[in-house]
């Protein structure tokens, strides 16, 4: 029987993004964010949460980051709220708000961990989204000033960048459902604003490769493994439908330079932006939470039309515990689309988590999914996918969207009534794993 490993100097490391966590929206000149905006709109947010205060990340951070190096963290991935650092969007760099991701940086630095930064992950300037927001070709010029501001002050010691987290959601969650800022609900916004978002991406390449020489940059996308639910031909089309529009669309651009033709969309493509898209980049970021089992979609109906599979785990969000397609998933990337690496940059669960009397949290569905899903990359690994590394969503409990506070997500409890952090048992039991295969310890194949 063969053996799994992950090779010496793989990245064991855990995800965060601003809004979700920061808090303080008022601190040092941060300007509005759409995501304010839209908590602020009634109906849009459970229970009418915001991120208004969060984790309080923005204070509490030097705790946050005590608790990274107990679980032995190589690497922290968190993002930039490009409001603190351009309340206008554009213009007027705020130095107070680049003082804090500083002071971030540096503490993760004299803790031994690498900081990866993703610049984009869904708070767009409330000011930009008035110019008209991503479906606006202006606003993936602003993002490039965004980049030079954030590069110029960072850049001598990030190490990894993400231009963008998941462009599939801020597009059609943000500009096509609703469910997402801006909560717009038109099919021809989110084309654009994914056309847009895909650009930033490409023409901020070049700017973070000058003034963040040696490190690497590269882009995370949220991708699904995509089924039939049965073999019938609207069942096909139907995957076909969904697989494109997920992930073919961005695939395809960023590694093929083109779109796919099979779809019904128009982006405003001008010359030239196919190329810039295309530029190779160090590593793909993959978020991986669900595979999609298609339906047949009616019409009228949005996607997906996703089968309810009997006897299987389901997550707090709903979504299917199936380690199998994360697996088939990495494989197809690296079959279609040859990356040179892959940081797996986001992967976890919400489950319902409680403190008992004694205070702690115990959470086995969740190590069962980390250990699942764990050893579907380290079978990926095993049949030669290039996956440099893993961070598990998320250190902490945060606000979780559309969903508030109502969805853990965290290793990390969070109290939001007194802030109390409490590491739960997927903690202790991450920090073992990671642990003992930094050992180089194995384990037999699973599937
Ligand atoms: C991803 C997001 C992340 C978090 C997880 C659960 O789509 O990137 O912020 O909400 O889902």
């Amino acid at each position: 029987m063969s053996e799994l490993a992950f090779p010496p100097g793989f990245v064991w490391g855990a995800a965060t993004a601003a809004y979700q966590i920061e808090g303080a929206i008022e601190a040092d000149g941060r300007g509005v964010s759409i995501w304010d905006h839209f908590c602020a709109t009634p109906g849009k947010v459970r229970n009418g949460d915001s991120g208004a205060v969060a984790c309080d990340f923005y204070r509490r951070f030097p705790e946050d980051i005590a608790l990274m190096r107990e679980l032995g963290l190589d690497s922290f991935r968190f993002s930039i709220a490009w409001p603190r650092v351009l309340p206008d969007g554009t213009g007027r760099v705020n130095e107070a708000g680049l003082d804090f991701y500083d002071r971030l940086v540096d503490e993760l630095l004299a803790k031994g961990i690498a900081p990866c930064v993703t610049l984009y992950h869904w708070d767009l300037p409330q000011a930009l989204e008035d110019a008209g927001g991503w479906p606006e070709r202006a606003t993936a010029e602003a993002f490039v000033g965004y980049a030079e501001a954030v590069a110029t002050r960072l850049g001598d010691r990030v190490t990894h960048w993400v231009t963008h987290n998941e462009p599939w959601v801020a597009s059609w969650l943000g500009y096509g459902w609703g469910v997402h800022a801006p909560g717009r609900t038109s099919d021809e916004d989110a084309v654009a604003a994914a056309h847009h978002l895909l650009l930033s991406h490409g023409w901020a390449l070049p700017v973070l490769r000058s003034l963040s020489p040696g490190a690497d940059v590269g882009i995370t996308l949220n991708l699904a493994h995509v089924e039939a639910a049965e073999t019938s031909p609207e069942h096909a089309e139907s995957a076909r439908l969904i697989d494109g529009n997920l992930n073919r669309w961005f695939l395809d651009a960023l590694f093929r330079g083109e779109y796919p033709d099979d779809m019904p969309y128009a982006p405003p493509v001008h010359a030239g932006d196919l190329e810039t898209i295309s530029a190779p980049i160090d590593f793909l970021g993959v978020n991986y939470y669900f595979r999609i089992l298609a339906e047949p979609i009616s019409a009228g109906q949005g996607f997906p039309g996703m089968a309810h599979v009997p006897g299987a785990t389901y997550t707090d969000m709903g979504w299917e515990v199936n380690p199998d397609g994360f697996h088939a998933c990495l494989a197809r990337v690296a079959r279609d689309y040859a990356p040179p690496a892959i940081y797996v940059t986001e992967n976890g669960a919400a489950f319902g988590d409680v403190r008992l009397h004694d205070g702690s949290v115990l959470d086995p569905e969740r190590e069962a999914y980390l250990a699942g899903h764990l050893d579907a990359v380290a079978r990926a690994i095993a049949d030669g996918v290039p996956i440099r590394g893993y961070y598990v969503w998320s250190l902490l409990d945060n606000f979780e969207w559309s969903h508030g506070y109502g969805k853990r997500f965290g290793i990390v409890y969070v109290d939001y009534a007194t802030l109390e952090r409490v590491p739960k048992s997927s903690y202790y039991w991450y920090r073992d794993f990671a642990a003992a295969r930094r050992e180089g310890h194995t384990w037999p194949v699973s599937a």
